[in-house]
């Protein structure tokens, strides 16, 4: 049996930011929830993690995650002393406590895994991750005796220039027996010079300790500083991207790509250069998106083309081409075989098959039919100051260029309405619309003073 404890207390303060540095944002999720979901898998029987600084926000942004339990650490003393706080919540456990840093956010489920069955399989008393960077800089320094087994770890500020030179790093993930590990928190001391109390000092104290290289130092990356999270963040869009052009998925200048975790895409999807792809957003076979759209919470069909263009919270049947400069939002949702085109913006709008809005219009709250024409300029003036209104537009229906439809309103099907028309009332079928002034023309007039 295994119980989580994840330490998320700290200020953070070389992200020199107001936000806990464990909610700083990577890839659509904060640091903490990246750990929490890598131990999901190992099936937990509890979820600790410890607050501390701005606990309420971190808690807040938790409450999703089911079965969290939250430990608060009021003053952050150091990991030591974030782990002490766990004594009266896990009092009498006999199993192993696994410890993760809340700000190593790309660690891998398999190597937790690995690392549980080393220590179980050694019957150790404590187990930790290690790997050798080419840049150990900041991190504690993990030193062996000829067996392998962990004598001490000293933190960067502590290494003399020899132990700096080290480049075997302690990657801030532990298995401990428990009840070792809690013997000795109330003995933890603040020699040092940070004058924190140091969890790494427990290693020297506790039973037989091993340290388990990671296979891929990138996993282990500590998150400190707005650099490390760009790192970070590259490393992941890395992973990523991989992922789908090994799916089939075609990237033209990945670099200038960026796509969320939580995307997905089938075989035969192009994604051209400064496209994103972000939150749940689904996009089926043979469609090309962009160049430089965004595409966030919006699930589109197959064949569609994106150009140029957002599309954010909406829904896109196959066929459909889009932009360039497009703006899709709030819930729209587009038919198939459809055209949305230059400068047009649809908010909570409903079009039917084979329908187009080819130029400059706002569509607002609408429900259009198939083979629909939306003129140039075509608004539906949806809000008098106060509501939101509802426009209804029937099958086969063509709006002039530059016409007004004043909401809440219904036109029918097979209706024409004349170029320049602001229509007020409803329209039955089949109907031609004329809602302008008549064209006055004088013909030989000047004005007086010329004559
Ligand atoms: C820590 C390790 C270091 C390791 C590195 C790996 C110690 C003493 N050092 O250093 O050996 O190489 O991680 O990334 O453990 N926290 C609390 N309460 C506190 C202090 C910190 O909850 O009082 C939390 C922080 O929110 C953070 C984690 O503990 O999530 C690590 O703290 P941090 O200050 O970043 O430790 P490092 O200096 O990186
Ligand atoms: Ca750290």
């Amino acid at each position: 049996m295994v119980v989580v404890a994840i330490l998320a207390a700290g200020k953070g303060t070389r992200m020199k930011s107001n936000l806990p540095k464990v909610l700083h944002s990577l890839g659509g999720k904060s640091l903490v929830e990246r750990v929490i979901e890598s131990v999901e898998p190992l099936s937990p029987a509890r979820r600790l993690v410890i607050v501390g600084y701005q606990s309420e926000q971190v808690k807040t942004a938790l409450t999703k995650i089911s079965e969290v339990e939250f430990v608060e650490q009021t003053v952050q003393l150091g990991t030591g002393h974030a782990i002490q706080q766990l004594l009266p919540h896990l009092e009498g456990y006999t199993g192993d406590l696994l410890i993760l840093n809340g700000d190593v956010p790309l660690l891998q489920t398999e190597t937790l895994k690995n690392l549980l069955h080393i220590h179980q399989e050694n019957q150790n008393s404590c187990t930790i991750l290690s790997a050798h960077l080419l840049n150990p800089k900041g991190y504690g320094r993990v030193f062996c005796n000829s067996e392998g087994i962990v004598q001490k770890i000293v933190e960067d500020k502590d290494c003399t220039p020899n132990q700096r030179e080290d480049n075997r790093v302690n990657a801030g993930i532990y298995c401990f027996r428990w009840s070792d590990l809690a013997k000795f928190l109330p003995h933890l001391e603040a020699n040092n010079a940070q004058k924190e109390y140091y969890l790494t000092d427990a290693v020297t104290q506790v039973g037989k300790v091993m340290a388990v290289d990671v296979e891929d130092e990138q996993e282990i990356l500590g998150i400190n500083d707005r650099l490390q999270l760009a790192t970070a963040n590259d490393i992941l869009q890395r992973r990523i991207k991989e992922k789908w052009l090994l799916a089939g998925v075609t990237l033209i200048n990945p670099v200038s790509i960026t796509i969320d975790e939580t995307v997905e895409l089938q075989p035969d999807v192009i994604i051209e250069p400064q496209t994103h792809l972000r939150g749940k957003t689904v996009i089926q076979s043979g469609s090309r998106i962009g160049p430089g759209s965004l595409i966030e919470n919006s699930q589109l069909g197959g064949n569609v083309a994106v150009q140029y263009s957002v599309v954010t919270d909406s829904f896109v049947e196959a066929g459909t081409k889009i932009g360039p400069y497009a703006h899709l939002r709030g819930h729209a949702e587009v038919g198939t075989n459809c055209r949305i085109g230059n400068f047009v913006e649809l908010k909570n709008t409903e079009l039917g098959d084979s329908t187009n809005v080819a130029h400059l219009s706002y569509l607002g709250d609408t429900k259009a039919g198939t083979q629909v024409n939306i003129g140039a300029g075509t608004i539906t003036a949806n809000y008098d100051g106060v509501k939101k209104h509802k426009t209804r537009i029937g099958d086969r229906t063509r709006t002039g260029s530059n016409s007004v439809l004043v909401a809440p309103i219904t036109v029918g099907n097979d209706v024409y309405i004349a170029a320049g028309s602001t229509v007020t009332e409803d329209v039955e079928n089949d109907a031609l619309v004329i809602a302008r002034s008549r064209q006055v023309v004088k013909p030989g007039w000047k004005r007086k003073a010329e004559i």
